[in-house]
């Protein structure tokens, strides 16, 4: 699927990963690292850099697909049939899920729980029935139950489950990788070293995964979590356990060496009025980026996490932003066209 990529980076720190998991390849490595000067200006930044993991593949990006290269890797080592995972009606997830399960002949099927009607529940209630994916769809929360095990039970033996938001130690692996990307571009210089990485934050897979990738390159960078869903299902001790558990199977795999971990800034500020619901911070923040830059936002995670700019937060700061939106949605036809 991927077009280029070089070789992955956690290859050469943990040479027996491969003996322990195999990823297929999706994503077109090294993602660019982009400045911002006219978005540093605008918001009072010292510098802004913004990975590019929405340019992950050019049949949809966006930091799901680098989780999905470590599922799909293992779900093709189990010999599974279907791939079946869990999210909100717009999910970038489940729509990551029925796009590359759909190129590498996997049957999907997904449960979708209710969301706030932002743009990309209606762009998923197109496209994942145009990739083929079997969806259970629960118009209340109180069906979840029964939904979650229909879609758990279902031709069991023979499917592989990916957790909601990846949030499991093979779907961190992902985003170590694109984390040790970074590190390379800080160590050869064509990014300067920043002070903060912000990360946009739901269920910590994304930024558990840089958390731990800095750490691993030996550059104890703070890391800024900005949380956008409930804090039943997220939290700096879920971010601490996800990494520390990742990190346990890469000692598995034989890594030797002590992770040098830098701060976390846990913030809690951005989220409100609720899941998917827009503030004026928001707004003025995806405003800002659609007159001053060429990346796209949406209001779930990036638009509400740019907030934080936007209001002024970390001033005369140099900083990277972690991109976790997609560039792009996936086109149907030619996803379907390209089975592998
Ligand atoms: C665009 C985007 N950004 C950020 C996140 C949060 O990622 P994580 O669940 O890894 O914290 C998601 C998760 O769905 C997402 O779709």
């Amino acid at each position: 699927v991927a077009t280029h990529n070089s070789p992955r980076l956690l290859d050469g720190l943990v040479p027996g990963l491969a003996d322990v998991v195999r990823p297929v390849d999706l994503v077109d490595r090294p993602t660019p690292v982009s400045c911002e000067p006219a978005l540093a200006t605008r918001w009072g930044l010292g510098e802004l850099w913004v990975k590019r993991d929405d340019l992950t593949s050019p049949v949809y990006g966006g930091s799901k697909v680098r989780n999905l290269e470590f599922f799909l890797g293992a779900a093709r080592g189990q010999g599974a049939t279907d791939i079946a995972t869990m999210g909100p009606l717009g999910s970038h997830q489940v729509l990551a899920t029925a796009t590359f399960g759909a190129y590498l002949g996997l049957r999907t099927r997904a449960l979708l729980v209710p969301q706030e009607p932002v743009r990309e529940v209606a762009v998923n209630a197109r496209l994942l029935p145009a990739l083929g994916m079997e969806l259970i769809r629960c118009e209340h929360f109180h069906q979840v139950p029964l939904g979650y095990l229909r879609v758990r039970l279902k031709r069991r033996a023979s499917t592989y489950w990916i957790p909601p938001g990846s949030k499991h130690p093979l779907g961190v692996l992902g985003v170590v990788e694109g984390t040790l990307e970074l590190a390379a571009a800080i160590r050869n210089g064509t990014v300067p070293c920043p002070e903060d990485v912000v990360v946009p934050t739901g269920t910590c897979a994304t930024v558990a995964g840089v958390y731990l990738g800095l750490a691993l390159a030996g550059l104890p960078i703070r890391v800024v979590a900005v949380r956008m869903v409930p804090m039943l299902i997220t939290g700096a001790g879920k971010l601490r356990r996800l990494a520390a558990e990742t990190l346990t199977l890469l000692r598995r795999a034989g890594y030797r060496g002590e992770p040098r971990w830098g701060e976390v800034l846990w913030l809690d500020d951005y989220a409100a009025p609720g899941y998917s619901r827009g503030n004026p911070g928001a707004e003025r923040a995806m405003e800002d980026v659609a007159a001053l830059s060429d990346f796209r936002t949406e209001l779930t995670y990036t638009g509400k996490s740019l907030a934080l700019f936007a209001k002024g937060g970390l001033a005369g700061r140099r900083v990277v932003f972690w991109n976790t939106y997609s560039a792009t949605d996936p086109d149907p036809d030619k996803v379907l066209a390209e089975v592998h």
